[in-house]
């Protein structure tokens, strides 16, 4: 496989698995992933605006919408009890995936997450950067505007990470999305009330989220101090820089973190963090990219291609991307448990072939 076939193949896998009505799977044959996420189908479909699909984009969008539209009561029946001080209940919040026409997903999962919120909002404006489609914005005011109300209030919140784990802790970067959707879209609209609680979200990591000079993967409040939660590194906070820019790739805490991630975390490709048991913590084809965008980022092109020929040496005949190898794991015997439970890893993964996209087009 060359890397213009697995690019026509990574198009070709997310259009095919485009529900009529916008969603994304996260993977057509891996059960416990067939549903659509905001924070999968966000990058996938900033992979489609990158490469032309800008129609797949829009539909996703349009998804999103149809998923969000009629929350408004439950946002509000949110922020009265915030404003109450009542406790809610994390099965209260909205979701973090829905079913694949946007109908709510009811089966038990880790919904309170808020990146995708905050993912989606940036995606939209990348969208109507890419495409100039500002009418988009209008036709989509009342989910956008819901999602305004709700990171507005509940962004520091703890909630489940990207990887639907530590539900009890607040991390840097589901931070970083929250922060990457309200800036950008106050600068699309000239929010100055959106653009001071992204400012307000970046002091707080720049305050909180920081030890021995680099960032941290998820903090705590223990007796009103914040402090980290959890040892080491995680490849998630990559995301501070690329692509919400939380800070620079040359900021030296930012390097400081990669270069922790890359002690810790690199072997041919990314694996998520220390402890991770998840298929026993493989390699992940899609941190892969996202190391390989930032070093493009940061200046160094010779790495950023490394990553490029990993991703397509792990490709199958079908020019299909797993979640993740196992070529080198963490922990073999989890691994084997995983498997025992659901199956080989996810194979295809939308977002593994969306963000081979991006970084294959950022080195074109
Ligand atoms: C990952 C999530 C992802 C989901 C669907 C989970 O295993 O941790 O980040 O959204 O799979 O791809």
């Amino acid at each position: 496989m060359d890397r213009d076939q697995l690019v026509a193949s990574s198009i070709s896998i997310i259009s095919l698995n485009q529900h009529p009505r916008g969603g994304y799977v996260a993977s057509p044959l891996f059960a416990p992933y067939t549903y659509s996420w905001l924070r999968d189908g966000t990058f996938i479909a900033y992979a489609m605006d990158q490469v032309g699909e800008t129609d797949s984009a829009e539909q996703f969008y349009r998804w999103i919408h149809y998923a969000l539209k009629d929350k408004r009561s439950i946002v509000d029946d949110l922020i009265g009890k915030h404003e109450r001080k009542e406790w809610i209940d994390r099965s209260e919040f909205m979701g973090t995936r829905y079913h694949l026409d946007g109908r709510d997903d009811r089966s038990e999962w880790g919904h309170f997450q808020l990146d995708g919120y905050g993912a989606w909002l940036w995606g939209i404006v990348e969208h109507i950067r890419a495409t100039g489609n500002y009418a988009i914005l209008e036709e989509l005011r009342e989910s956008v505007e819901i999602t305004v109300d709700y990171l507005m209030i509940f962004w520091h919140y703890p909630n489940f990470d990207c990887w639907e784990e530590f539900p009890e802790f607040v991390h840097p970067a589901t931070l970083a999305c929250v922060y990457g959707g309200l800036k950008a879209l106050g600068e699309l609209e000239n929010r100055a009330v959106l653009l001071e609680k992204a400012e307000q979200i970046r002091q707080f990591i720049m305050d909180h989220a920081i030890k021995d000079g680099r960032f941290v993967k998820s903090i705590q409040c223990v007796n009103e101090n914040w402090q980290p939660a959890l040892p080491g590194v995680d490849a998630s906070l990559l995301w501070l820089a690329v692509p919400f820019g939380v800070c620079v790739p040359t900021d030296p805490i930012m390097q400081q973190t990669v270069s922790e991630i890359e002690r810790e975390l690199k072997q041919g490709g990314i694996q998520r963090y220390e402890a991770d048991v998840y298929y026993g913590g493989g390699e992940w084809l899609l941190l892969t990219a996202w190391y390989g965008w930032f070093k493009a980022e940061a200046g160094d092109q010779d790495e950023a291609r490394r990553c490029l020929t990993w991703i397509i040496s792990k490709a199958d005949a079908l020019g299909r991307l797993p979640e993740q190898v196992g070529d080198v794991v963490r922990n073999p015997a989890a691994r084997e448990e995983w498997i025992a439970k659901w199956g080989e890893p996810a194979l295809p993964l939308l977002w593994s072939q969306a963000m081979f996209l991006v970084l294959s087009n950022k080195l074109k």
